[in-house]
């Protein structure tokens, strides 16, 4: 691996290493054992939309690594008044050891890569979330020990973490569920994707029904009915995902000690109950701190080349 753009870019094997190094670098944070794998060396983080999460995450990795972390904001770079992308990238591959970069679109993502010759790290565009995903395999891995064979429910908007968590949860084995209102089915390259694993024996669903997505998960998530950069469209999508709600209701058709995730930031009374995501705090707020272990692991994976 030499970026993180997209699940669609990792093999199975890929993933399996980052949340197995990942598990160690948290086992070790706990028990205080030093990591500075990439001590003296800097990460760029540039942002396009606001973060508590990734910023906070990356930040506290890039330090707990021995490393240095820059906040790059839109507003601040010559990025935000026009600079190319493809100038950017080649400029920050002269200072630092890694970018990592939260925006809209996707092939800005792909641009940086392309253009840079420093580790690019997708920190959220409208295509993907990969960071996120990790963070909610090694989650659900370190519940169930396991994922393969595990079903997956997913209840909402088919944007960003959709399209992740069916590629994620594809690529390790996992039988996944989406539910979507009609007109908002994720991604088509990653239906494609979807497809192309179910002809190799993999069990993928798209349906606009809660209840056959839900029925028998073993875990359920969703993400907020708008997104970054949707705040214009909040009020038609509250009407078009009445119904695509986690609520005590829904959790009734999954398998019993079903796990319930949500990324974060959650708009309760919308996707998800407050009754639900309180019930459900431990499993969802140990899916925030993962952030912090998965995406130390990626750091590592792709910035500590020189030691390999
Ligand atoms: N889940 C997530 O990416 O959170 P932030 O938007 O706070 O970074």
């Amino acid at each position: 691996m030499k970026n993180l753009l997209k699940l669609l870019d990792c093999s199975k094997e890929d993933i399996v290493s980052i949340l197995d190094l990942a598990d160690q670098l948290k086992y070790e944070k706990k028990h205080n054992i030093p990591h500075r794998h990439l001590e003296g060396r800097s990460l760029g983080m540039i942002f396009q939309k606001s973060s508590t999460r990734t910023r906070v995450s990356f930040e506290a990795g890039m330090y707990q690594l021995g490393g240095q972390a820059m906040f790059l904001s839109n507003r601040d770079l010559q990025i935000g008044r026009g600079e190319p992308v493809q100038d950017t990238a080649r400029v920050l591959s002269r200072y630092l050891d890694g970018i990592m970069i939260r925006t809209f679109e996707q092939k800005e993502v792909e641009a940086l890569a392309e253009y840079g010759s420093i580790p690019v790290i997708n920190g959220m565009t409208d295509f993907s979330h990969p960071c996120q995903v990790l963070a909610d395999l090694m989650t659900v891995r370190e519940h169930f020990a396991q994922l393969e064979g595990l079903k997956m429910g997913f209840i909402g908007d088919g944007f960003n973490m959709a399209n992740s968590l069916i590629v994620g949860c594809l690529k390790t084995g996992m039988e996944v569920s989406i539910a979507t209102p009609e007109g908002y089915e994720p991604h088509p390259d990653v239906l494609a994707f979807a497809e192309a694993e179910q002809a190799k024996g993999a069990k993928f669903l798209l349906t606009h029904d809660v209840h056959k997505a839900a029925g028998n998960a073993d875990v359920l998530f969703t993400d907020v009915w708008a997104s970054m950069g949707q705040e214009g469209q909040a009020a038609q999508r509250r009407i078009d995902f009445a119904g695509f709600q986690i609520n005590r209701e829904l959790l009734a058709c999954c398998k019993e000690g079903v796990m319930v995730q949500h990324c974060m930031p959650a708009h309760r009374g919308e996707e998800i109950t407050d009754e639900v995501l309180e019930a459900h705090a431990d499993e969802i707020f140990e899916e925030s701190e993962n952030r912090l272990h998965a995406q130390k692991a990626v750091m590592v994976t792709l910035m500590n080349r020189t030691e390999e």
